[in-house]
């Protein structure tokens, strides 16, 4: 029997519910797990009032969270694996988790032990595992294993369903595009990664140093976004300091700054997106053997590869 750390936040209850498909079996094969919910002391708010929305930006970006509630976590269990579940907010963690991680608790218990990611969001989740890769390194971890889970439709489908669903709560169909969210079959579908893990845990492999879950399609990376996804970061990085320099989280004073930030992304994503998606389109065949490259790296350490899907599927 091992000890398991799981961390988890979700305001709509979709990352708690892939958690928790992930979660059943290693309970069911006898392991101790404490799901621990990360509360924040003023609730993010469900769905987001644009302003909200906007004035979140800096804060996600710069790395710097609003405080979260004391934890529950009992101080006398020794982890043998923790699990950070996390979404992506403004292409960083979202701020519930980089307070644990940037919190004393946070960093106790992640030093020394293995660590896996999970990760639910739209589609852009690169630079967010960059920083969750840092801060779990800084924290004297072991990432052994990420996850990632995306919404079900088209990258460009998803840039009208997320925000909608984002800023209204609604995830329906809605004029053709597919519904908003990782699709079901896909969060029934991670309890391979539970049974995995347990037979992992029973053969001590969580000691090995190497990666529990490959073969098990842990992660897919789309090569083309992650040249977009870098570019805008770098935009983030910038827009985010700038703005906070005007004043900080719910001050009037840097509402003309979010508005002008706002505008550019709205403009971003109706010009820059669909035209750098064009131009990679069009040069693909020279860019391919460097895409190739880029996806096999990023895609570490579990990787996209299925060997072992039957062995795990339910
Ligand atoms: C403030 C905010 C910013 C977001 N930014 C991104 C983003 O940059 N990239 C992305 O893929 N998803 C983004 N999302 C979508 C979330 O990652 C996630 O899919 C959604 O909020 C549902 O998660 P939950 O209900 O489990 O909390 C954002 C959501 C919010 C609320």
């Amino acid at each position: 029997m091992k000890n398991v750390l799981v961390i988890n936040y979700s305001q709509t209850g979709q990352l708690a519910d892939i958690t928790a498909q992930v979660v059943a079996p290693l309970r069911a094969a006898g392991h101790q797990v404490h799901l621990e919910t990360l509360v924040p002391e003023t609730p993010f708010p469900w769905p987001w009032p644009i302003v909200d929305f906007v004035d979140a930006f800096p804060e996600c970006v710069q790395l710097d969270p609003p405080p979260i509630k004391p934890m529950a976590i009992p101080a006398n269990v020794d982890f043998d694996l923790v699990i950070l579940t996390y979404q992506v907010w403004y292409l960083s963690p979202a701020l519930p988790m980089t307070a644990f991680l940037q919190s004393a608790e946070g960093k106790r218990l992640i030093a020394g032990k293995p660590v896996v990611t999970l990760v639910a969001c739209r589609n852009m989740w690169l630079s967010a595992q960059a920083t969750m890769k840092r801060l779990i390194a800084e924290a004297g971890g072991q990432l052994r294993d990420h996850l990632a889970f995306t919404d079900q439709g088209h990258a460009l489908a998803t840039f009208i369903t997320t925000p909608r669903w984002v800023l209204t709560g609604k995830r329906n169909r809605w004029l053709g595009l597919p519904p908003a969210g990782v699709a079901p079959e896909e969060i029934r579908a991670a309890s391979r990664f539970g049974r995995a893990l347990a037979d992992a845990l029973d053969h001590n492999a969580e000691r090995s140093g190497q990666p529990m879950l490959t073969g098990l399609r842990a992660c897919t990376v789309n090569p083309r976004l992650a040249l977009s996804e870098r570019a805008a970061h770098r935009a983030f990085k910038v827009w985010s300091r700038l703005i906070r320099a005007f004043g900080k989280r719910g001050q009037w004073r840097r509402r003309p700054i979010l508005l002008v930030f706002a505008l550019y992304l709205i403009t971003l994503v109706l010009t820059v997106v669909p035209l750098s998606l064009l131009l990679q389109w069009l040069l693909s065949p020279l860019l391919a053997p460097r895409l190739a490259r880029l996806r096999a790296e990023l895609e570490q350490p579990s990787g996209s590869q299925d060997f072992k899907l039957n062995n795990y599927a339910q």
